[in-house]
């Protein structure tokens, strides 16, 4: 029952100029380890679901790209947009599809651009998941353990009142000591065991509100509060749960998708969704329905999670050197430089004199210098780019 679907249409454009939209990061081995994101994602499922049970669901024009990549994949599994119309309507045309194979299944949606070291810890969170959506109509989501006011990601606050030793009997209780300015300072006093682990449900807990890309200064006093995670992006629903969420918080993405509930896994699908897909709004599911949904749990999980979402979380990924800096490049030359990012190409010749916390790469006929911290404005410097 299990089914995985990962999500593979994006462009990556922070990742630019090694990302472009001809070849995004995800079909790229940004790691030089003989295998692009997009495999090393579809081989982390293996051993969860049967190959016939994983769905890609991407741009038309990358139809060709994951078909190389993933050979072991039915042709039918993988999905074609007309048109990029962000995570949700990707999600629902996989959940309607689905529907018409199994009603009863079991959904795991995954992006396609993330580093995961421990595929042994990332196999059991993920199978401990999958049992507790199975028995429970919730939408859980995998958090990470935030170490740094990322904007880039949705916040998952834990509901301590609900959580930890707090049940939501003594929640009044709670609330009164908390009120009274007692010892309890923080919620993180009343819940001691927060995060909670082991138990019979691996530490999921009740989800009280989902924020997506908050500002710096918010994300500040979420990681201050210390009951926050990063979502990671990997979510975990069965498909009765992730339907009535579209038909609840999307209606008119639920209706659009329901439309074609007779030619899904047909010779008609494909030009039922081409007609469809464009009309359909342009939302993310974290804002569509993450945040809005009150049914929403997380299993904090720790398996080794980087989004490679920036060159700065590739940096971080990378072996540096003394100095921090990380080369790639036969005939690159550095001096007086420290905490730096290089990808230049092979036989290229460069000296770096004095650059500290900088990222220099040249793919694509571009070259790209640009301090690390500046570096979410690059979809920007992409895009003026991109007009010459
Ligand atoms: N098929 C398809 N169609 N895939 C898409 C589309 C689309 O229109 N847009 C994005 N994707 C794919 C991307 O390729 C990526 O694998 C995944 O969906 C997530 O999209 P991103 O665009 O990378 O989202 P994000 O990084 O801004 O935010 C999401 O991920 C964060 C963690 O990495 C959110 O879920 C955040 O809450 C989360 O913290
Ligand atoms: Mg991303």
């Amino acid at each position: 029952n299990n089914y995985i679907v990962i999500m593979a249409g994006g462009v990556g454009s922070r990742f630019w100029p090694m990302s472009t939209e001809a070849k995004p990061k995800q079909f790229l081995d940004v790691l030089g380890i003989g295998k692009s994101l997009l495999q090393q994602t579809v081989a982390r499922f293996k051993s969860i679901a049967p190959a016939n049970n994983i769905l890609i669901v991407t741009s038309a024009n990358y139809k060709q790209l994951v078909t190389e990549q993933c050979p072991e994949l039915l042709e039918s599994n993988i999905l074609l947009e007309p048109c990029m119309r962000n995570t949700a309507p990707c999600i629902a045309y996989a959940a309607y599809k689905i529907k018409g194979v199994n009603p009863n299944a079991n959904i795991v949606v995954a992006p396609s651009d993330h580093l995961i070291t421990n595929e042994a810890e990332f196999v059991r969170i993920i199978e401990n998941g999958l049992k507790f959506t199975a028995n429970n109509d919730t939408l859980l989501t995998l958090g990470i353990q935030p170490h740094r006011p990322e904007t880039g990601y949705g916040y998952i606050q834990a509901d301590l009142i609900n959580n930890g030793k707090l049940t939501i009997n003594n929640k009044k209780e709670a609330v009164q000591i908390g009120s009274e300015g007692e010892s309890c300072e923080t919620m993180q006093n009343m819940a001691p065991n927060f995060p909670p682990s082991g138990g019979s449900e691996g530490g999921i807990c009740k989800v009280a509100s989902f924020k997506e890309k908050p500002n710096l200064e918010t994300a500040k006093t979420y990681l201050s509060e210390g009951n926050y995670f990063w979502n990671s992006g990997i979510f975990l629903w069965s498909l009765k749960s992730i339907l009535s969420a579209f038909e609840n918080d999307l209606p008119e993405v639920a209706t659009l998708f329901a439309k074609g509930e007779s030619v899904y896994n047909t010779n008609k699908e494909q030009a039922f969704i081409d007609e469809m897909f464009p009309t359909c709004m342009n939302i993310s599911i974290d804002y569509g329905i993450m945040e809005k949904a009150d049914n929403i749990y997380v299993q904090p999980a720790d398996f080794g999670w980087s989004d490679l979402g920036t060159w700065g979380s590739l940096w971080e990924k990378r072996e540096r050197n003394q100095q921090g800096n990380t080369v790639v490049g036969e005939k690159v030359h550095v001096f007086e430089s420290s905490n730096c990012i290089v990808n230049m190409p092979k036989d290229k010749k460069v000296v770096i004199q004095g650059l500290q916390d900088f990222i220099v790469v040249e793919d694509n006929d571009v070259l790209l210098i640009c301090k690390k911290e500046e570096e979410q404005r690059i979809k920007e410097f992409r895009a003026t780019v991109l007009e010459d």
